[in-house]
């Protein structure tokens, strides 16, 4: 029998329901505040909610915008502290490109919405 312990753990976030089709919503999961986006063909996307380029709190600094012109705003989330910009569809740098969102598991079962965080997130 395996004595490791699981480092990777399911978190409740709320039902399916309370997520609408093109929300986002932000929720605290231990040391974690994750960033949840429903689009409009009702699928799940989950981030955390740090900006890769100076660890500021997407849930204050983030926009529904794209700033540099080109890319859908829908599906753009603008971090407003700096501009930096990424795809709500893939987590991808869009402007600059190479950062990315970090992306976590996300599902629904039993009518309720989960992420799943690697290393855990206790609050400890
Ligand atoms: S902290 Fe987000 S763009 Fe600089």
């Amino acid at each position: 029998m395996s004595t490791e312990k699981s480092n990777t753990e399911k978190h409740f976030l709320c039902d399916d329901h309370d997520i609408w089709a093109d929300e986002i919503r932000f929720f605290e999961v231990g040391r974690e505040k994750v960033m949840v986006w429903r689009d409009d063909d009702e699928t799940l996307y989950a981030y955390s909610a740090t900006c890769p380029h100076q660890d500021r709190d997407l849930e204050e600094t983030g926009k529904r915008e794209c700033v540099c012109g080109p890319h859908d705003d829908d599906k753009t989330l603008t971090c407003t502290a700096h501009s930096w910009e990424f795809d709500l569809e893939s987590g991808d740098g869009l402007n600059p490109s190479g950062p990315q969102l970090n992306e976590y598991e996300i599902g629904v079962e039993n009518g309720e919405i989960f992420v799943v965080i690697n290393g855990g997130a206790s609050n400890d």
